[in-house]
């Protein structure tokens, strides 16, 4: 299996839509609209025109040619501008076969060598067990355990906080 990372670009569109469409929200933020239009993809891929390369890192999972998912690590803002929030999506069809795991491995690298930050963050729904595994396995450590940080369909939920330091 082939697994890349690729700058997102108006050729992957389809496949940002695929992603997006065909992934489990459960234990997501708000932030991808359902259903994911041609019109959100538009917004986002211009969105990130202006900051991927500076304050963040916009890339397609790409395996065996295909988009598969979609991982960023975004810049923060003020006191917080030396750390930075990675996230990631799989379309379903390519959940467990180790390739959230390896795309991490290689964004983490990347955003180390290229960004101007100490240390890259994740807080996931602590029954997310799947991605507190990516994490841990990419050698994030657990920070905390903030309880009921999150409310989603109706219930409360624990956020764990995870931490990785450059070097
Ligand atoms: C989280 C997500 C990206 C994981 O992708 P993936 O490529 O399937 O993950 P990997 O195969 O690299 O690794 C998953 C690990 O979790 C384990 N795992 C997967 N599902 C699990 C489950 N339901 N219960 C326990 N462990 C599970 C796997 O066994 C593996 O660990 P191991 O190598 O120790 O056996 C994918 O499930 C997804 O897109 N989820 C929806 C979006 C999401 O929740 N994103 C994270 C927001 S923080």
């Amino acid at each position: 299996m082939d697994i890349r990372l690729e700058k997102w670009s108006e050729d992957l569109k389809d496949g940002l839509i695929y992603v997006c469409n065909g992934t489990d929200r459960r234990y997501l933020t708000g932030r991808i609209p359902e259903p994911y239009t041609e019109a959100d993809a538009d917004w986002w891929l211009n969105m990130i025109k202006e900051y991927d390369g500076k304050d963040g890192l916009y890339r397609a999972i790409i395996v065996d040619g295909e988009v598969a998912g979609n991982i960023t690590i975004e810049g923060k803002k003020d006191i917080y501008v030396k750390d930075a929030e990675l996230g990631y999506v799989l379309n379903k069809e390519y959940w467990g076969r180790g390739i959230a795991t390896v795309a991490t491995r290689l964004i983490v690298e990347e955003a180390f060598m290229t960004l101007d930050i100490a240390k890259i963050s994740s807080e996931v729904f602590a029954p997310n067990v799947a991605s507190r595994r990516v994490l841990e396995k990419n050698g994030f450590a657990l920070e905390g355990v903030l309880k009921n940080a999150a409310f989603k369909d109706g219930r409360l939920y624990d956020l764990c906080r995870y931490g990785k330091l450059k070097g």
